[in-house]
């Protein structure tokens, strides 16, 4: 655990202004500055960045919050790991606060990738040697790959030969049962001797988002049809194929940037589009493609386009895979290269403009690509088999999450099938499989019911009023915290995300160290609302509440301030408390004009007098403290 005084600190060592101007650039706006945001792409500047208050917010996507939040949603971070990230930015060392059993751990893995960073560099330092000639000429003449795009990709060779890796280890002193673990060395059961997995193949490292090397895939350079073409690393603590996307650390950027990932089959399709400049394209290693991977390009972008092989095999890959993504809230598109090219053969041999101008014009949506399969396919010549295309169809859709998306794909599927939406509901409906995206699994409990909780209203004028009290009284100290801590009780809040917001301080407030005098800092606290809606709530009345003057200000006057401040959020409470009773009253009192019965006249009447004594006891009470507090003031 990092303690708070240092997240603090580094908090402190850090400007939003400065932060944020590293990623988009900044146009001052009266007390702001303003952006194009960069987390949805967008016209006009909807990014606001308070240098008073330290925080951001982006009107499009809702996000905002202080420079951790910040760069938890840009680099895709934990806490922590954004507190260290930017530790790092502004030269604080936080490292000795990890804790201990991470580290351990940590530190294994750490010399784990090391042993792969070493073995990456022999087979790169091999390939460029006398003994990768061969493999080198390969890899720049009949794929045409540039000497920079080898550099890049970190490509290498591992000779043929049962003892090069085995002898460098030994060597340099590197533990040789990393690399058995790593599945580099292989055991020879019978003579019990280690070998060279990786023999007479060109190696392709397979990198960790963050630039790390995990794995490698070899392909051979032997036309033996006996020899498989490619291998990969087997499963290991760092490598879990199900979980890495080959060429992702060099695409991440321009997918974020285009909003846009592509998906490709093989190393060399990844290697052949990043070299013609289309860098936003990644691979799953030879797996077919995994839930785990959708989640990893839905941090970056929601569209997908699949560019694999147009062979069945093909096909049948993007079917599935289209029912992944749709599960995970992604929007998958098609293109199908034509004349059974596979990306990387289709740039080599056609140049990249022809590459551009299919991108350009033969995408298509995904909907569309299934409808296509199943014609080829013949199966929508005869009715049995056109309803099972048609069942095929309405279960993808019946994946998608969003409740909007799914509406209008739905119209689109019965445009194009001239079969009418009530028909496909129907089908959708009766489908067997699972309907939703997330099946339970057998052996899950089944969730207890919840408690009714009270229901959410919307937020009220007196609520806005108190939370905006609230939290300007903040920048004078904790009094007014300390009062609503006390007073929890009777400040109960109708709407679910004001109420957080009440809550979340109020707990912070207990928290604190009572010795600590000075405010809680409000931004930051915001930004750690763990509500969504009430962290915007909250960030949204941060962003509209006066700045504090910039110029010294006497302390007289920052008394009166804070004198302003607090009664402003007293005549809040008083107004919030009161006024349900009030409302209460109102009711009452236009029942009672509204009847001739008189038994119910009656029992209106004494329901009446003990409202009025509640309201008179609530408003002393309240005044009570109120005035208890003024006089501590003065
Ligand atoms: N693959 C694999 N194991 C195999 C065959 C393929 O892991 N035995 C994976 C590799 O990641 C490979 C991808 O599937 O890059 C696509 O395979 P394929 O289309 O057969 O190869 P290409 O990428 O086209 O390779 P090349 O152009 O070098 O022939
Ligand atoms: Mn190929």
């Amino acid at each position: 655990m990092i303690p708070q005084r240092m997240i603090d600190e580094v908090r402190q060592g850090t400007d939003i202004v400065d932060l944020v101007s590293d990623y988009v650039r900044l146009m001052p706006s009266g007390r702001h500055f303003k952006a194009l945001s960069p987390f949805s792409q967008e016209k006009t500047p909807s990014f606001i960045v308070s240098p008073d208050k330290q925080i951001f917010k982006c009107f499009s996507s809702g996000k905002g919050g202080n420079v951790f939040s910040f760069i938890m949603e840009m680099e895709k971070v934990t806490f922590p790991e954004a507190v260290e990230l930017l530790a790092k930015r502004a030269g604080i060392d936080v490292s000795k606060y990890r804790e201990q059993g991470a580290r351990r751990e940590e530190k294994q893995q750490d010399s784990r990738f090391e042993t792969l960073r070493w073995a990456a560099r022999l087979f790169f330092h091999t390939l460029e040697s006398d003994a990768g000639a061969q493999a080198y000429a390969y890899l720049t003449g009949s794929r045409s790959l540039e000497a920079a795009t080898i550099r890049r990709f970190g490509l290498g060779f591992a000779p043929e030969s049962w003892d090069h890796l085995l002898h460098a280890a030994t060597r340099d002193r590197i533990p040789v049962e990393h690399l058995t673990e790593l599945g580099l060395l292989t055991r020879h059961h019978q003579r019990n001797t280690l070998y060279d997995t990786l023999r007479n193949r060109v190696i392709f490292p397979i990198f960790t988002i963050g630039g790390q090397v995990a794995g490698f895939g070899g392909r051979t350079l032997s036309d033996d049809p006996e020899t498989p073409k490619y291998i990969n690393s087997p499963e290991s603590a760092t490598f879990e194929k199900s979980k890495i996307l080959y060429g992702m650390h060099a695409a991440k950027d321009e997918i974020r940037r285009q909003e846009a990932a592509i998906l490709v089959e093989g190393y060399m399709d990844v290697i052949a589009l990043h070299q013609a400049g289309v860098t936003n394209a990644v691979a799953s290693c030879g797996t077919a493609l995994t839930r785990y991977q959708a989640k990893i390009l839905k941090r970056y972008t929601s569209r997908v386009l699949f560019l694999y092989d147009g062979d069945n095999a093909g096909k049948k890959s993007m079917l599935a895979g289209i029912d992944i993504l749709l599960s995970e809230g992604l929007t998958p598109w098609v293109l199908l290269l034509p004349g059974g090219e596979d990306p990387d053969s289709f740039i080599r041999n056609r140049g990249k403009e022809a590459f551009m101008e299919e991108m350009r014009s033969n995408r298509t949506p995904f909907l569309d690509f299934q409808l296509r399969c199943f014609r080829d396919a013949g199966m929508m010549d005869s009715p049995d088999q056109a309803s099972r295309a048609v069942s095929a169809m309405t279960r993808s859709i019946s994946l998608v999450p969003d409740p909007v998306q799914k509406e209008l794909y739905l119209d689109e599927l019965s445009k194009q099938l001239g079969i009418s939406r009530k028909t496909l509901v129907k089908v959708m409906a009766s489908a067997d499989g699972p309907k939703t995206h997330a099946p339970r699994a057998r052996d899950e409990e089944p969730p207890a019911p919840a408690p009714a909780p009270a229901p959410n209203r919307p937020l009220s004028v007196s609520e806005r009023t108190f939370l905006e009290a609230l939290l300007e009284s903040t920048f004078y100290g904790n009094e007014v915290l300390a009062f609503a801590a006390s007073h929890e009780q009777m400040l109960s809040l109708t709407n679910h995300a004001a109420q957080a917001v009440l809550r979340h301080l109020v707990d912070r407030f207990r928290q604190l160290d009572p010795k600590e005098h000075h405010g809680i800092d409000i931004a930051a606290e915001i930004s750690s609302i763990g509500m969504e809606e009430a962290r915007s709530l909250a960030l949204d009345i941060l962003f509209r509440l006066p700045v504090q003057e910039q110029a010294p200000i006497l302390p007289d006057q920052l008394m009166q301030h804070a004198r302003r401040c607090l009664s402003h959020f007293l005549i809040a409470v008083k107004t919030l408390v009161l006024e349900p009773l009030q409302l209460e009253k109102q009711a009452l009192l236009s029942q009672l004009a509204g009847t001739t019965e008189k038994h119910e006249e009656k029992q209106l009447f004494i329901r009446l007098h003990d409202l009025n004594s509640k309201i008179r006891a609530m408003d002393q009470e309240v005044t009570g403290s109120i005035n208890a507090i003024l006089e501590r003031e003065s």
